[in-house]
């Protein structure tokens, strides 16, 4: 096969193109030939050294969302067949073949495209699990979306506003704002310049937001925190910017905040997730957003997108 990857770890130079061997399928396994991928945070990550990331394997092959066409089943596997169009949560996916677990190989409605496909299991089930899941977001509140222009903030504005909530995004550029009010936020706030929890106030009649959904962590903790109504609900699917956070202890007891992550589920779990998500986007209430797409021998620009933050939404590869 032919694929990206990284024998050390670094800058961009490290970034390599070329063929591997095929992955074989182990009997619960399905082998894919990969038509769509898109690229995560953590490859990055993982490329860098950042995040406490280390090599995987001796020649790091990023990825871990496919959309693509059955290339071979093991013996066990009866869910999907060869020829069939899937969408699936695998890893070693920037290449042109990827394998994945049964369990997390789904049929691709026929009105859902490769590219978008692609762009979805990562970061939609996370912005999913995150909302539907955890918080158990109610059609009558409102969530703030941290970080909107993102993966996971561009599905998070969509599965918010499709459960009926109202929603208040961030965003780091006037033109991520204008694009979360146009995927369906009601109010977009600068979260680099302006003060998050008094413009949450000021647009809840100083109630505050019932559910946040963050991933940037250490910059906007205490903000996501006090921009909480009483009951609030706060959880985290990642710390792009930190990891470490202060927390008034007054202020959970008095306000009854809950804290939440949304953890590691299990394929079940997982699985279940994605079912809902497809549904949503099948019948158009989640569109996932495609910032970019480039060919694998464009891995470099892919990574170095993404280093920049200069996109709204996923990156997507289509080796
Ligand atoms: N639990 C899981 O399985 C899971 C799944 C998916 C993602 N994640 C994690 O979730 C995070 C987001 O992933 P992604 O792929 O959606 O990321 P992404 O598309 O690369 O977006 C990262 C966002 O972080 C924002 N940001 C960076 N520094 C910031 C700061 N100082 N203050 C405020 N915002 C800041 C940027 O917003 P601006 O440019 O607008 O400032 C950017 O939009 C990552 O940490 C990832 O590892 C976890």
């Amino acid at each position: 096969m032919r694929a990206a990857y990284h024998e050390s770890q670094g800058g961009l130079d490290v970034l390599r193109v070329g063929e591997l061997p095929d992955p074989e399928p182990d009997p619960g396994d399905v082998l894919i030939r990969v038509r769509a991928t898109s690229m995560d945070r953590v490859d990055v990550y993982w490329r860098e050294g950042s995040h406490g990331m280390k090599l995987r394997w001796p020649q790091h092959v990023g990825g871990r969302d496919i959309a693509g066409v059955v290339e071979a089943v093991g013996e066990q596997v009866e869910t999907v067949a060869v020829g069939q169009r899937v969408v699936a949560s695998g890893e070693r996916t920037h290449a042109t073949l990827a394998l994945a677990p049964s369990e997390l190989t789904f049929p691709l409605p026929d009105g859902i495209s490769f590219e978008a496909g692609g762009a979805t299991p990562t970061a939609g089930r996370s912005a999913h699990q995150a909302l539907i899941e955890k918080a158990q977001i109610q059609s009558d509140e409102t969530v703030l979306v941290m970080a909107a222009g993102s993966g996971v903030g561009s599905f998070g504005i969509q599965i918010a506003r499709a459960t009926g909530c109202r929603v208040i995004a961030t965003a780091g550029t006037a033109d991520k704002r204008a694009r979360a009010m146009e995927l369906g936020a009601d109010l977009a706030i600068d979260h680099y310049d302006d003060d998050i929890v008094a413009a949450v106030r000021e647009a809840t009649d100083g109630r505050g937001v019932d559910v946040v959904l963050d991933h940037v962590g250490t910059p906007v903790f205490a903000a996501a925190v006090r921009s909480l109504a009483p009951e609030g609900r706060f959880v985290t699917c990642g710390v792009t910017a930190g990891h470490m956070g202060e927390l008034h202890l007054g202020q959970l007891f008095v306000k009854g905040i809950t804290l939440m992550g949304v953890g590691r589920p299990d394929n079940q779990r997982i699985a279940a997730t994605m079912r809902g998500l497809l549904a949503m986007i099948d019948q158009g209430q989640v569109t996932p957003e495609i910032a970019a797409k480039f060919g694998l021998d464009e891995i470099a620009e892919a990574h170095r997108l993404m280093e920049s933050s200069d996109f709204f939404g996923k990156i997507v590869l289509t080796p």
